[in-house]
């Protein structure tokens, strides 16, 4: 411009007026220009500097920052690195600027760098991050986190990429001991035979260990954020549990000795001692309640076996007791009468043997017979007693008729009927016969009858005896004062008696024998009754039991 101007001047001086107003318009244009012109390259120079300052300020950025940052050549190529990533290496940037970021970095992470960084270039993803090692020049190994973009042309072809890089050593090791604390704590837990559960405020499960598994037998992640009494008590203790936790979480104290029952996945269920202990924070605020237990099932059920154990001594003491006053008490009542009719004819022999002819001493001796019977009866009961405790009731197979046995008892029962006011109604279809034992089945007639007269208010019995090709059947039937029904099993025990001892005499040994004769002789007693309306009493025997036994051999 300012050529162009000198180059007018000459001409300028030369001039008509009407050229000198055109060259003045001229001038003015060029003044104009010219200004112009300055201003551009004023702001040109402005700008140049702007860029400098800002190249100065970002390289400033670059070479101070608090964090590695590089660029790298697609192929791993260092191609600027800033002081504190040269830091972190161990290396000097000319050392750097030899080697590829593939040699610096350990060998295990390599793959997966280089992975990344190819899809990266290929624009499959827009940056990556990783934590990897590198080897330092000195042979250290150094925990970084990378973060890597890329860079590309203005024709989009990738270029380079940038990577920042923070040193996290210390943050590693600090997890690595966190971790391992950790495992630590939790190999203890899992290891320790209790156990240990880890509640929040709610008593949500938060944690537990390994014995807790395999008690419920389930797994942690099936129980994990659920309150422990909907999953795990047992249904009828979940409110009262529930209150004593919340208890236990409001006044953030310790309680011992408390204990519930889990029931596990499987059904089983446990019975737990517990102690617990609310955790605090900083604050003071309730953040967990620790929960050690002991699986106390075994204790529990050994104490309430022994204490089963220990009263069934008692009762079988006591009832041996009452039985020794019984049995003394029965087997004095016969010989009173025996005692008295034998002295009675002793003084009247003595005195004169006339003064007795056997019409008198008939009578008086069948009453001798009859005590003597009874005592006999007695004294066999009692022997059954030791027989059958000691599993050693035989009995011995022979052809025996039921009818005949049933009317023969009856018979010889018929005074003692009489005395009590009942008829006997014997209906015994003849002759039954089966392969028994002719004195067991003489007993266990006996006792039913005997029951039958003794407990049946002077009101008429029925006996009867039918059956069909394979089972005997003989029914007792009395009217008198019958069993109540939460009896009716008892009685078949040795011992028991459903009547006061007052009233009625007894052992209380006569169903139980005969129904040890029944097991046998592979038959079955059953009774019927209402109090107050008399009781029957039906017994069922196979007439082959040795056949029935070989059968099932
Ligand atoms: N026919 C019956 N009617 C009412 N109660 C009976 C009858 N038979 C047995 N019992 C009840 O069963 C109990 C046990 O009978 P048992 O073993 O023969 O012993 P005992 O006759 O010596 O008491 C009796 O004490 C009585 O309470
Ligand atoms: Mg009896």
């Amino acid at each position: 411009m300012f050529v162009l101007a000198l180059r007018f001047e000459p001409a300028l001086l030369s001039t008509s007026a009407a050229h000198r107003t055109a060259l003045v318009s001229l001038g003015v244009a060029a003044a104009a220009a010219f200004f112009v012109c300055a201003m551009v390259a004023a702001r040109l120079l402005r700008s140049r500097r702007a860029l400098a300052r800002s190249e100065a300020r970002f390289r400033a950025t670059f070479d101070q920052a608090a964090v590695g940052m590089a660029h790298v050549d697609l192929d791993g190529h260092w191609l600027h690195l800033n002081q504190r990533y040269c830091d972190l290496l161990g290396y000097s940037i000319e050392e750097l600027q030899k080697l590829t970021f593939q040699a610096v970095t350990h060998p295990a992470d390599v793959e997966a760098d280089v992975a990344l960084a190819g899809r990266l270039a290929a624009g499959e993803i827009p940056t990556y991050s990783m934590e990897k090692q590198y080897i330092r020049k000195d042979g250290r190994l150094v925990w970084v986190e990378i973060a890597v973009s890329l860079v590309r042309r203005p024709t989009g072809e990738p270029d380079h990429f940038i990577t920042l890089a923070t040193d996290v050593t210390e943050r590693r090791a600090a997890q690595d001991a966190l971790r391992h604390e950790r495992d630590f704590t939790a190999a203890i837990l899992d290891t320790i035979g209790a156990l240990v559960v880890v509640f929040d405020r709610e008593g949500r499960i938060v944690r537990w260990n390994r014995a807790c598994e395999r008690l419920t037998k389930y797994a942690f992640d099936e129980v994990a954020g659920a309150a422990f009494w909907e999953r795990l008590l047992a249904p009828e203790e979940r409110e009262a549990v529930k209150e004593v936790f919340l208890r236990i979480v409001d006044a953030q104290e310790h309680a011992d000795g408390y204990e519930n029952h889990w029931v596990g996945k499987d059904g089983a269920r446990h019975c737990i001692a517990w102690s617990s202990t609310a955790l605090v924070d900083d604050r003071g605020r309730l953040e967990h309640v620790i929960g050690t237990g002991i699986d106390v099932t075994d204790k529990r059920r050994a104490e309430a076996q022994r204490a089963r154990l220990y009263q069934e001594a008692q009762d079988a003491i006591r009832l041996r007791d009452e039985f020794l006053s019984i049995a003394s008490h029965e087997l004095k009542t016969p010989l009173t009468p025996i005692g008295l009719q034998v002295s009675q004819i002793l003084r009247a022999l003595r005195k004169d043997p006339a003064s007795i002819p056997p019409e008198k001493l008939l009578p008086r001796l069948e009453i001798v017979r009859r005590q003597v019977e009874r005592l006999g009866a007695l004294v066999t009961d009692l022997l059954d007693i030791s027989s059958i405790t000691a599993g050693r009731l035989r009995v011995e197979l022979t052809e025996v008729d039921l009818s005949a046995v049933a009317r023969d008892v009856a018979l010889r029962l018929g005074y003692e009927a009489a005395r009590a006011g009942c008829r006997i109604d014997v209906r015994a279809q003849a002759p039954l016969p089966g392969r028994w034992d002719r004195a067991r089945l003489d007993q266990i007639v006996t006792n039913l009858l005997a029951n039958a007269i003794k407990y049946g208010a002077g009101k008429p019995i029925d006996l009867v005896v039918e059956g069909d090709e394979t089972t005997a059947r003989l029914v007792v039937r009395d009217r008198g004062i019958g069993i109540a029904p939460e009896h009716q099993a008892r009685i078949f025990d040795r011992f028991e008696r459903a009547v006061s001892n007052q009233h009625y005499g007894g052992f209380g040994l006569g169903l139980w024998i005969v129904k040890h004769i029944l097991d046998a002789l592979g038959g079955t007693i059953r009774v019927a009754s209402e109090p107050g309306s008399g009781a029957t009493f039906t017994v069922e025997l196979p007439r082959r039991p040795d056949e029935r036994a070989q059968m099932a051999a």
